[in-house]
């Protein structure tokens, strides 16, 4: 199917799971090398990386931890703006090796509070994996050594990602049409 409808949008064909799964492959045979003895503590981050996630990680094949959070965001007051905290860590990352499994950096701004918010717990080290960047969003400086697809600036949804809390059990990537 080229085309699907999720609420009021349409959406295109936009990545094959074929070709997704073919690069989620690639993806873990390099983390397979670059973290042999190192024990990662993968950090995945719910709820649009739960696909990515289940794909990625069975094909880990060196010892490791999985574990799933949150970020969640209220209104502040005025002067505060945005508040995000990290739902859901309750072991320790003090001296591991954490890796977060994200599905979308688009302005990299959750993914830099998440770094603050890990920081203060002490890890040794912590990578950033993406199946998805928009770098043409990209706000702030972000090192993301492990991703799958750089992408253009348009809305796209499945394989995990939501519009409007639908459209996460879509095969496919699709793309917003205008
Ligand atoms: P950021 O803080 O701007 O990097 O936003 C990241 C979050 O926005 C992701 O974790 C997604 O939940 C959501 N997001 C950004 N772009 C898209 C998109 O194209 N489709 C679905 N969700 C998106
Ligand atoms: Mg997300």
């Amino acid at each position: 199917m080229d085309t699907v409808k999720v609420k009021d949008k349409l959406f295109g064909l936009y990545i094959t799971e074929d070709k997704i799964l073919s690069r989620v492959k690639e993806l873990a045979t390099k983390m397979n090398n670059d973290l042999a003895g190192k024990n990662p503590l993968f950090l995945v981050i719910l709820n649009g990386s739960f696909v990515f996630a289940a794909d990625l990680l069975r094909d880990i094949t060196i010892p490791c931890e999985i574990t799933f959070v949150r970020v969640a965001s209220y209104e502040g007051d005025s002067s505060t703006g945005q508040i995000k905290h990290l739902l859901g860590l309750t072991q320790s990352i003090e001296g591991r090796t954490v890796v977060i499994v994200e599905d979308i950096v688009d302005s990299g701004f959750t993914m830099k509070e998440l770094l603050h918010m890990l920081e203060d717990k002490n890890p040794a080290e912590v990578y950033i994996s993406s199946l998805l960047v928009k770098p043409g969003n990209l706000k702030v400086d972000l090192d993301i050594p492990y991703r799958c697809f750089d992408i253009e600036n348009e809305f796209i949804v499945g394989y995990g990602l939501d519009y409007d809390h639908e459209g996460r059990n879509l095969r496919h990537i699709y793309q917003v049409m205008e």
